[in-house]
């Protein structure tokens, strides 16, 4: 596995570069593609937010990038390839409100860019960037067992299931359910130590 070098820190989010991406800020200019793939069917499947317009992500980009990283709530960063700069993707990185030690993680990837490895490259660039930089104690995502993409996603990185909840979530006019994926530091540090040694 690549190295991924970590360089987060403090109120603002700090690119961070691995192999093949490039996770930056999002920009304006990020809108229009943002929205081609946040409004596709598939991509808002399993997910709450569907922008309308253009102007709607436009307007989500702008609230976010005059939002502290690191703060409270969620925050939005662009995946983008390294070799040409295009927009593939978003992860959004939840600082929870009750305690700042804790992180819930989530991620879209244009459907044309799925099946590569970019969204386990991205999310593992994110969980070292918020166990070793931010010295978070815990990691979490919650995923739809139905979001088979989404689940394999989760175990490849490392995190442990932890719990299915049947329809314990009201979600687009049905309950569904949720699985809870979690990664405690020590384990990342463990996960880190064993990828180092077989690279
Ligand atoms: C969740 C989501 C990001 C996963 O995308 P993905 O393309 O499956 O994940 P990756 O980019 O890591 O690619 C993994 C695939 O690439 C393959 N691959 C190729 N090279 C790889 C590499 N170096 N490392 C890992 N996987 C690699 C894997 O075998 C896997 O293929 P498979 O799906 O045929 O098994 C995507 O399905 C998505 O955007 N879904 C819609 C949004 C959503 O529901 N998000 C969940 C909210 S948490």
């Amino acid at each position: 596995m690549a190295e991924v070098r970590p360089t987060g820190s403090g109120k603002m989010f700090q690119e961070i570069q691995t192999d093949k991406l490039l996770l930056r800020n999002l920009v304006s200019e990020d809108a229009a593609p943002m929205f081609a793939y946040r409004s596709h069917p598939e991509i808002c499947q399993y997910q709450s937010w569907e922008p309308k317009s253009v102007q709607e992500v436009e307007s989500f980009i702008d609230t976010i990038s005059k939002k502290e990283f690191d703060t409270t709530g969620w925050y939005q960063i662009a995946i983008v390839l390294e070799n040409d700069g295009s927009l593939i993707g978003d992860c959004g990185i939840h600082i929870l409100e009750d305690d700042r030690r804790l992180a819930e993680i989530g991620i879209s990837l244009a459907p044309e860019r799925q099946g590569n490895g970019y969204a386990t490259e991205a999310l593992n660039a994110v969980l070292n960037m918020l166990f070793v930089d931010l010295r978070k104690h815990r990691v979490f995502a919650s995923v739809d067992p139905l979001n088979l993409p989404s689940m394999t996603l989760m175990k490849r990185l490392g995190l442990r299931q932890e719990a299915h909840f049947v329809q314990s979530l009201w979600f687009k006019e049905k309950w569904v359910d949720d699985v809870v994926f979690g990664m405690l530091q020590t384990e990342w540090q463990l996960t880190s130590a064993i990828q180092k040694r077989e690279s």
